[in-house]
């Protein structure tokens, strides 16, 4: 079942019902303020970080869900409602919710008034323009009241929602005319604050919850709105708000249009305030003057299309099949930009308080975005290498506010280091910044111990050789990509935490998908040191790649499928060995060890995957494991403490199936890796949206597995590392237009069921327009640049300008 529809021309989702399975949100923000909003109005904004600049409150896990939000409420007579649906829940005579790039239009219709909400952050504005425009599309002339409502955070997201004992007596605000500020903290440590505006006079306003609402009410119900008159309330404490309230007349046909600005201001601290006990609302006025009339809104809006245009045209898909090319041209890159921007940090799953941005995460998160913005790319990978620490281990998360490393989640994930070096690599490949590589940066943020970037990627390659184990595959660490498999955390005790806890201290437990890794990028650094001039350093490091090839072909092949890893005990996990109620294969070393190329000449990489297809695969996707782990093992930690079939226990991970795809690809099977690309692909899943229940515009985390009782509901829609792998796969591998150091590599391999397509690729200034006669769809191509036919599949790079004709027949 579907509760909306694609429009193409648009680049939006248009949801047609409020009642969709789940909440659908979307971002608004590109640059420091960023808000959730979701097709009913829901969610937040704030500046930077969510958890210490939160503006608006909401509250997750709620009832009903999706509570909180910017809301609208007309009172007409005794009637009122909110265009939004929520949070009124009054029967609508129209609803539709447009999700485009970077903004929301919900529109909604109820007795011949239509009023048409428009949310988005403008370019170089810390604030959100809410924009209402109210049609009467009755015969009859209608005079009736707006209302806004935002609710303020006080700011630290965390302690908001705990700290009442303090937070109860600290809320203050300002009034002057159609400007509610809001500065709780602003005479104390803060030089910051928020406002609420609009750009018409106002009959009232309320600042306080209580007064709004009335003690006992709820969103859907606030006093002042059923009375049709604001209370003038003024916040001391409690719970600050911002409510204005206008009144507006409408001839039949007419129409009128307010903007509201809800921004976030900084004041230099000498400058803070206007006279004792009023704050200096100067530079509130410059931001509320920029978005007085629509004009400017409209202006703004056109300004923030045409940034999406210039970022969605440096790779433009034209294919027959229009939900590939929906997912390639706008809704994969959409949402890599969101994870670039948000890390992990402010979904509906993610609370904005929890994790910082990941080591592991944020490298990959770079392979989906570094063509769409590479300078910023570039000061991502720096800061990242800024937490290393000198030995090539790696805190495992850092704040986004303060960039540095944290120690929530501690550090020993050894896989961490080596994601660095993808990242890298991704990175010059894109842009071919070789300079990057002889930046200085420091180790674990000490400026006074520094060394080049290409010394970093050294660390983290030696950081793996440096932590072999029994068998010569590498130690596991805390854990690697796989957070859940904890093979020296051994806990027993509640609330302790898998990751953090490591209650045996043993140099045993390996990882066979380390391994893997090592050996798919080994190979990078090589180049890396190669181009550099240090040709030994180079030939070492393929000296290491191919022992450690060998090492997993010997001690890491299980027979029929790659094994997982060995435990503290020496035994091995993820084998044919292992007894039914325990997981006998899973997906992560099937992936990447063929991704390395490890038994693609010796049959045993076919044999993986053929391995992966008959176990692993289901109707909605491949799962991590299986069978999924019946029970808790102590020795294997946060995998088995799921309930089979969610998450890391058998759920469908959609972030290592690209990986099995890539595989495929390995060994020329693109109607296999085509097949696994539209399981999981969300336009592909739109008709099932009752099943799927997330946005069927963006990847979810997780999709149920088939042990679990809701087979095929994902979950932790949006913050996913989906995003990159899955546009990778896509985009370098299926349709294989991929940047490599010396040039584009063009190796379609997406089988025969498209016969042609056509990607236009823009990269380091130069475009490549790439014609596709798909006639094997098995990764052998022919190509001809400029009419000249070449060998091999790698088009050199043109100047800058130059524009690239090439035809491939694969
Ligand atoms: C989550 C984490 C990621 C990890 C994955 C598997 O997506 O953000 O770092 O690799 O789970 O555990
Ligand atoms: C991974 C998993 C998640 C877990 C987290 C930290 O991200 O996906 O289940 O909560 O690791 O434990």
């Amino acid at each position: 079942m579907k509760f909306g529809h694609f429009d193409d021309q648009n680049r939006e989702y248009v949801i047609t019902t409020p009642k969709t399975p789940y909440p659908w949100i979307n971002y608004l923000g590109s640059e420091s303020f960023f808000g959730l909003v979701s097709h009913q109005a829901g969610g937040y904004c704030f500046f930077r970080d969510a958890k210490l600049r939160r503006l608006t409150r909401y509250r997750y896990n709620n009832v009903p869900t999706d509570s909180g939000g910017r809301y609208f409420y007309i009172s007409e007579g005794k009637d009122y409602w909110s265009p939004s649906y929520m949070p009124v829940k009054r029967e609508l005579e129209s609803f539709e919710c447009r999700h485009g790039l970077g903004y929301s239009k919900i529109t909604g219709k109820r007795g011949g008034l239509k009023a048409e909400l428009l949310f988005f952050v403008p370019l170089g504005h810390t604030a959100e323009v809410h924009q209402v425009t109210l049609t009467n599309e009755s015969s009859a002339k209608k005079s009736f009241k707006l209302f806004s409502f935002a609710e303020w955070c006080l700011w630290n997201a965390q302690d908001d929602s705990a700290n009442f004992q303090r937070n109860f007596s600290t809320g203050e605000v300002e009034i002057d005319g159609s400007t509610l500020y809001h500065k709780t903290e602003y005479r104390e440590r803060r030089d910051h604050y928020a406002l609420y505006h609009v750009n018409a006079p106002i009959a009232g306003f309320d600042t306080d919850r209580e007064t709004f609402f009335g003690l006992y009410n709820g969103f859907g119900e606030p006093d002042v709105v059923a009375a049709g008159e604001s209370k003038n309330s003024v916040a001391s404490g409690w719970s600050p708000i911002a409510s204005h309230c206008l009144v507006v007349e409408l001839a039949p046909g007419e129409t009128k249009t307010f903007v509201f600005t809800l921004g976030y201001v900084e004041v230099p601290r000498d400058q803070k305030w206007e006279k004792p006990g009023v704050i200096n609302k100067q530079p509130a006025k410059k931001l509320i003057e920029a978005f007085s009339t629509p004009a400017q809104v409209t202006a703004a809006l056109a300004k923030l299309r045409e940034h999406w245009n210039g970022l969605l045209g440096l790779y433009a898909l034209s294919s027959k099949d229009e939900k590939l090319n929906r997912m390639v041209n706008i809704w994969n890159p959409y949402q890599c930009m969101v994870t670039f921007n948000m890390s992990r940090s402010a979904s509906y799953f993610e609370s904005g308080i929890g994790r910082g941005m990941g080591f592991r995460d944020s490298n990959q998160d770079l392979l989906g975005f570094v063509h769409l913005v590479p300078e910023r790319a570039r000061e991502r990978i720096i800061d990242i290498a800024s937490t290393q620490f000198a030995d090539g281990s790696a805190y495992h998360q850092y704040q986004p506010l303060t960039k540095r490393g944290n120690n929530d989640i501690g550090s020993g994930f050894n896989d961490d280091p080596l994601w660095l070096i993808l990242g890298v690599a991704g990175y010059i490949k894109e842009t071919g910044d070789w300079g990057i590589l002889d930046e200085q940066v420091p180790f674990d943020n000490d400026e006074n111990n520094k060394a080049t970037l290409l010394e970093h990627c050294k660390r983290s390659f030696d950081h793996v050789l440096n932590n072999l184990g029994p068998h010569g595959l590498p130690l596991i660490g805390r854990a690697d990509w796989n957070d859940c498999l904890n093979l020296n955390c051994f806990s027993e005790t509640p609330d302790e935490s898998y990751q953090t806890t490591g209650n045996r201290v043993g140099r045993t437990a390996e990882s066979v998908f380390i391994a893997g890794m090592f050996v798919h990028i080994g190979p990078e650094y090589a180049a890396l040191c190669q181009k550099k001039g240090q040709a030994d350093e180079a030939k070492r490091a393929l000296g290491e790649v191919k022992k450690m090839e060998e090492t997993v072909l010997r001690d890491g092949w299980d027979g029929e499928w790659f094994l997982r890893a060995y435990d503290f005990f020496g035994k091995k996990v993820g084998s044919r060995e292992c007894p039914p109620g325990d997981a006998q294969i899973l997906i992560e070393p099937q992936g990447f060890c063929v991704m390395g190329g490890i038994g693609v000449e010796t049959g045993q990489a076919k044999q993986a995957l053929d391995a992966v297809k008959e176990r692993l695969d289901t109707r909605y996707g491949i799962v991590l494991n299986n069978p999924p782990y019946a029970e808790y093992h102590v020795e294997l930690g946060e995998i088995s403490s799921y309930p089979p079939g969610y998450k890391e226990n058998a759920g469908i991970f959609c972030h290592n199936n690209p990986w099995i795809m890539i595989a495929e690809t390995v060994i020329g099977r693109g109607d296999r890796a085509f097949e696994y690309y539209k399981k999981i692909a969300p336009a592909y899943l739109e008709e099932i949206s009752e099943i799927h229940r997330t946005e069927p515009y963006v990847y979810s985390q997780m999709i149920a597995g088939k042990d679990a009782v809701n087979h095929g509901e994902a979950k932790n829609s949006w913050l996913t590392g989906t995003a990159a792998w899955n546009f990778v796969a896509a985009s370098q591998y299926l349709l294989g237009v991929r940047p490599e150091f010396e040039g584009l590599s063009v190796k379609p391999c997406i089988g025969t069921e498209i016969p042609e397509f056509t990607v236009t690729r823009k990269c380091r200034g130069a475009t490549y327009n790439i014609k596709v006669k798909n006639v094997r769809g098995n990764g052998d191509v022919k190509l001809t640049v400029d009419g000249k036919a070449i060998s091999g599949n790698l088009v050199p790079y043109a100047a800058a300008g130059a524009v690239v004709n090439v035809e491939c027949e694969a």
